[in-house]
């Protein structure tokens, strides 16, 4: 690099030098006139010459001194300048190639592992992390990606950090942080056990139109992070926070893309496939109603079948509505479920608690066509008068019971061959862990109780 690139020794040696040269003829000229004038008088003829040049030699001596000083002094801090210049050149070439390879495409996960990844080479870091905060809540980390770990590393250090400590001072903040040894940092709360060491520490918010996109950690430079590291990794933070902003924005638009395409779906399906399968059950219920020639056993197969398309629309209508939605109120889809099964005069609901909400929809689906199946049971069965459905939960584990008031029935060992009803409820909530019991006393009527444990 040449030496002129620094504009301050460019404007500042031209006026040294003359400065320097006036410096020397007036040093030379006022010591031989003060010599004259002051000094001469007071020495023996005959030793004017010889002293005059001794007095000169060392003032000359002293001058270039104090003059050469002064030139290397500014020598080395063209030297520094240079130094800085070309670490800043390095730095803008490594930004602009990471945000080159930022660029490539991917889903919003590979972008942001990306840009861990290529922060951590930017900057020497041995480590570098992002933490990206949930939505609705801007202190608490939803996704963290690290660079730099081994996923046995990732995996001995136990769960994401919380955003307490000093990467919630970042997130507090909004402002980066900059720590020669981050455990001197007062809001530091210490490593976990199985934490690889970390002392020098880089923080700062990734913001992109004033919104944080997440968050930036760098740790363990060699000789810890400069202030220049700082500037260039603010730089590099403002083109990550707008390529994260712009792969999430194609997410957004994907999903959009996709729910729509899944209402499209449940449309079809409904207005498709439920009206022929209802129009299918109304034929059977007339055609058993209204033929008087049909033999017993035709009858029963008949609404066998009419039963199993029932159980078909019930899954159909719930496989729709988790189509449509993301989560789904047990309450609503059983109320719904059951009218469809005809008029509720005999059965009536109860529910405890609220915690149904927390219901996995295939929980739900699991549920419904478990009571479904009591529910039809208890009424061609046990021909019961009233049907209750009651809901109750407790912190571990939540229950639904079907309580009629029928005939009730003494359970047969081996009925799983011909009867699937039950067989398939037990293996409806053992999916969940969970299990079916059956309580019966002849005259006095049958409960069902499913159960399951939340976890
Ligand atoms: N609520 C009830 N009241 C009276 N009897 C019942 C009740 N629930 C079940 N049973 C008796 O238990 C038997 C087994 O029920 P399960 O639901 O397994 O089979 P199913 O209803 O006969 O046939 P499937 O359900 O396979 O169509 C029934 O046949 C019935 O005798
Ligand atoms: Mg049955």
């Amino acid at each position: 690099m040449p030496p002129t690139a620094d504009p301050a020794q460019r404007t500042s040696a031209k006026p040294w030098r003359w400065i320097a040269t006036l410096m020397a003829m007036a040093g030379v000229s006022v010591t031989i006139v003060l010599f004259h004038y002051l000094v001469a008088p007071y020495l023996p003829r005959g030793s004017h010459d010889f002293s005059l040049a001794i007095i000169l030699v060392i003032g000359t001596g002293f001058f270039s001194y104090f003059v050469f000083g002064i030139l290397s002094q500014q020598q080395k801090a063209v030297t520094l300048a240079n130094q800085r210049l070309e670490r800043q050149r390095d730095g803008l070439t490594a930004l602009r190639e990471a945000s080159y390879a930022m660029t490539t495409v991917g889903d919003w996960h590979d972008i942001v592992q990306n840009v861990v990844d290529v922060a951590r080479k930017l900057t020497g870091a041995r480590y570098a992390a992002l933490a990206v905060l949930e939505d609705d809540d801007a202190y608490t980390i939803s996704q963290f990606f690290t660079s730099g770990l081994s996923a046995e590393e990732v995996a001995a250090m136990g769960p994401y950090p919380t955003g307490r400590g000093l990467l919630g001072e970042v997130i507090r903040t909004r402002r980066p942080i900059r720590l020669q040894r981050l455990q001197d940092h007062p809001a530091s709360v210490g490593f976990p056990p199985h934490h690889p060491k970390m002392e020098s520490f880089l923080g700062l918010p990734l913001l992109y139109q004033n919104q944080v996109m997440g968050h930036l950690y760098l740790t363990e430079k060699a000789g810890g992070f400069t202030a220049d590291d700082q500037s260039m990794v603010e730089l590099f933070a403002r083109q990550a926070a707008a390529v994260i902003a712009n792969a999430r924005f194609y997410q957004d638009r994907e999903s959009f893309a996709t729910l729509k395409e899944r209402e499209r779906i449940g449309r079809d399906l409904h207005d498709g496939v439920l009206q022929t399968l209802y129009g299918t059950t109304l034929s059977i219920d007339n055609l058993v109603d209204s033929v008087e020639t049909l033999d017993p056993f035709a009858i029963k197969e008949l609404m066998r079948i009419s039963e199993t398309l029932s159980l078909l629309m019930t899954d159909i209508r719930f496989f729709i509505q988790s189509l449509e939605s993301t989560t789904i109120d047990f309450k609503i889809a059983l109320t719904d479920m059951l009218r469809r099964q005809g008029p509720m005069d005999d059965i009536s609901m109860e529910f405890d608690d609220s915690r149904y909400l927390d219901l996995h929809p295939e929980r739900i689906h699991d549920l419904l066509l478990s009571i479904q199946e009591a529910v039809s049971n208890a009424r061609s069965h046990g021909h019961a008068h009233h049907i209750l459905v009651h809901w109750h939960s407790t912190a571990e584990s939540y229950q639904v019971q079907i309580i009629d008031d029928g005939e009730g029935f003494v359970p047969q060992p081996d009925a799983s061959h011909t009867h699937f009803g039950v067989r398939n409820m037990s293996k409806r909530m053992e999916r969940w862990h969970g299990h079916v019991d059956i309580q019966s006393r002849l005259h006095e009527g049958t409960t069902v109780t499913l159960t399951a444990p939340w976890l």
